[in-house]
Parts: structure tokens; C-alpha cells; sequence
């Protein structure tokens, strides 16, 4: 199936997309990005992620490239170019093509726009989760504004790798102090021993996932026993259940962490629940949205 990118205005042929060799995020990283979960061929939780965007480009001072409006248009154009039901739509934006130089173009140039739709196997997802991912865990090495969905993520790239090289789904990262921040591309949940639901609280050193933004209400109106704090590596080991959410994992129980099993080592209860309760929260979203 031929596929199609929105690159600076236009759709063009996946194959032949191409931005100019002096755009600021090929030299130098300098630009945001976003995932959309796509469910039935709409965008799940858009306007958190629109929110997102604009907060991450204001941190940067990049320019907003258009409307909300005018992108939505946009990423759903590429989701039906694609043809995608189940699957991502990825959009990102740098601070443009100038001549190298560290400092910001002065005068300011267009920010790039580049949007690309890729369908997923749904059921390969939903067989993961239900057998449960194994995780490995490695210091935190990325830099203070974790908080910004930049394009930068050599970090990230080399801690997913460490994941592959070890078989394992992901790689979770610890301070200094052995507090877990969160996963290369996911944050990290735990059910405590004595059964509360933990997650950390947004900081400079986590990304606020829409996921987890969307779980905490899941979990409220489930009727769950929520804590938003940090917790240790240790506590993590200890706990009954972990798991890692992300607009590509949605919630996926983690059964083993480095060489320990997590409690019997199956999907626990509050994750398959959660799980479920999310996705059964997706389809109505999108049923309910313009198409
Ligand atoms: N990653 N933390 C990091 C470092 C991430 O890269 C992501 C998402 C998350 C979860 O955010 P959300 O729930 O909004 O997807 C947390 C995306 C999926 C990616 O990089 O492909």
C-alpha cells in the first residue's frame, strides 16, 4: 500500500517526503512532536494532545505553525490518506530551515510541519498485554526538561535499545536517588503492597502522558485508591502490579523487572481493569466524534 506524509503544506508520497538538509531538528534536534492513537480511524484524546503541543512549542519558543483547527484537518487527512483504522498519527514540528547556527534565526523563519499516519496490529498489542512486557531499568541520563515533548531523545533511543538488546519491552529510568522517573517512551505506574494505585506527579522530569492524564479519571470513577508520588526502585519491585502507559502501549502490565518478577508474574487485576476500562473509554470517544 502506497503511503502519504504532509511535509510544509503538502501531501506527498511516503517515499519521496523530504525536509531540507539545514531544518534545525535534523542538525540540531530543535523541535516538539506528538502521537495520536488513531481507534477507528479518528484521533483519541486530540485536544489533550493538541494541548500538549502548544504548551511544548511555547517552552521552546517555536512558533504555533497553524490552528488547532487547521492542523486537526491536517492529521485527519493523513489518517484517511493511510487508510488507517487502528494505528498512530505522528506530527512534528522544528523551529524551520535556517543556516547553521546554535542561536535562533533572526529574523524568525516558518516552523516545518511534517505529519505521517502508520496503521498498528491491535490484537498483536492486546496479546502483549495479556501475557504482560518485561522491563529493564537504567540511571536517568536525559536532560532537566523531560517535561517537553522534544524530538531530542538520544537518551530515550539508547535506553529502548538496551530493552531490545536484553528482550525485554522497555526500559525504565531511576535518579540519583533511585526514584524511578519514568519509561523510555511510556510512565511508569505501580500497585503498592498495600494496594494503591502510584504514579508520579508532572515535574521537569517526566513527560505528563495524555494517557496517564486520562487514566487518573479512569481510575477516579473505577473507585481506586490513587497516590500521584514518587516512588523507588524498590518499592517498584516490591509492588503487587506494575505497569507503563503510552498512546502506543495504552496500558501495558509489566510482569518482570530486570531479574524480578512482579508478584506472580501475570497482568495483575488493577492494569487489566484499567486497560479495559480505557479502551472501552477510546471507542466511545471516538464514536461519539466527528469523523
Ligand atoms: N511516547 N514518557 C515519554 C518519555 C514518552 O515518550 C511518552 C510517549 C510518554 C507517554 O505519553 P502519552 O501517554 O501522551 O503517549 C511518557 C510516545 C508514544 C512516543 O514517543 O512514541
Amino acid at each position: 500500500m502506497s503511503r502519504f506524509a504532509y511535509v510544509n503544506g503538502r501531501f506527498v508520497r511516503h517515499g519521496e517526503a523530504a525536509v531540507h538538509i539545514e531544518d534545525r531538528g535534523y542538525q540540531l534536534a530543535d523541535g516538539v512532536y506528538e502521537v495520536w492513537a488513531v481507534f477507528d480511524g479518528k484521533l483519541a484524546d486530540a485536544e489533550g494532545h493538541f494541548a500538549r503541543l502548544w504548551r511544548s512549542l511555547d517552552e521552546l519558543r517555536i512558533a504555533h505553525p497553524m490552528t488547532e483547527a487547521a492542523l486537526t484537518m491536517v492529521l485527519r487527512e493523513a489518517v484517511r490518506r493511510n487508510k488507517v483504522r487502528d494505528g498512530l498519527c505522528y506530527l512534528q514540528v522544528t523551529r524551520g530551515v535556517a543556516r547553521r547556527d546554535h542561536a535562533f534565526p533572526n529574523p524568525p523563519v516558518l516552523p516545518s510541519v511534517v505529519v505521517t499516519a502508520k496503521s498498528i496490529d491491535r490484537a498483536a498489542t492486546e496479546a502483549k498485554a495479556a501475557q504482560g512486557a518485561s522491563v529493564i531499568s537504567v540511571p536517568e541520563n536525559r536532560w532537566g526538561r523531560c517535561d517537553i515533548k522534544t524530538v531530542g531523545l538520544l537518551p530515550n533511543c539508547f535506553a529502548k535499545q538496551a530493552a531490545r538488546e536484553n528482550g525485554a519491552y522497555e526500559t525504565i529510568f531511576y535518579d540519583d536517588k533511585n526514584v524511578v522517573t519514568e519509561g523510555s517512551s511510556s510512565n511508569a505506574w505501580i500497585v503498592t503492597e498495600g494496594g494503591a494505585l502510584v504514579t508520579r506527579a508532572p515535574s521537569n522530569e517526566i513527560l505528563n502522558g495524555v494517557t496517564r492524564l486520562e487514566l487518573i479519571k479512569l481510575a477516579a470513577a473505577e473507585g481506586l485508591k490513587f497516590e500521584e508520588r514518587s516512588f523507588t526502585m524498590d518499592e517498584l519491585r516490591r509492588a503487587r502490579e506494575v505497569f507503563v502507559t503510552s498512546a502506543s502501549s495504552f496500558v501495558m502490565p509489566v510482569t518482570q523487572v530486570d531479574d524480578k518478577t512482579v508478584a506472580n508474574g501475570k497482568p495483575g487485576a488493577v492494569a487489566t481493569k484499567l486497560r479495559a476500562a480505557l479502551m472501552a473509554h477510546m471507542d466511545k470517544q471516538v464514536a461519539a466524534a466527528q469523523a
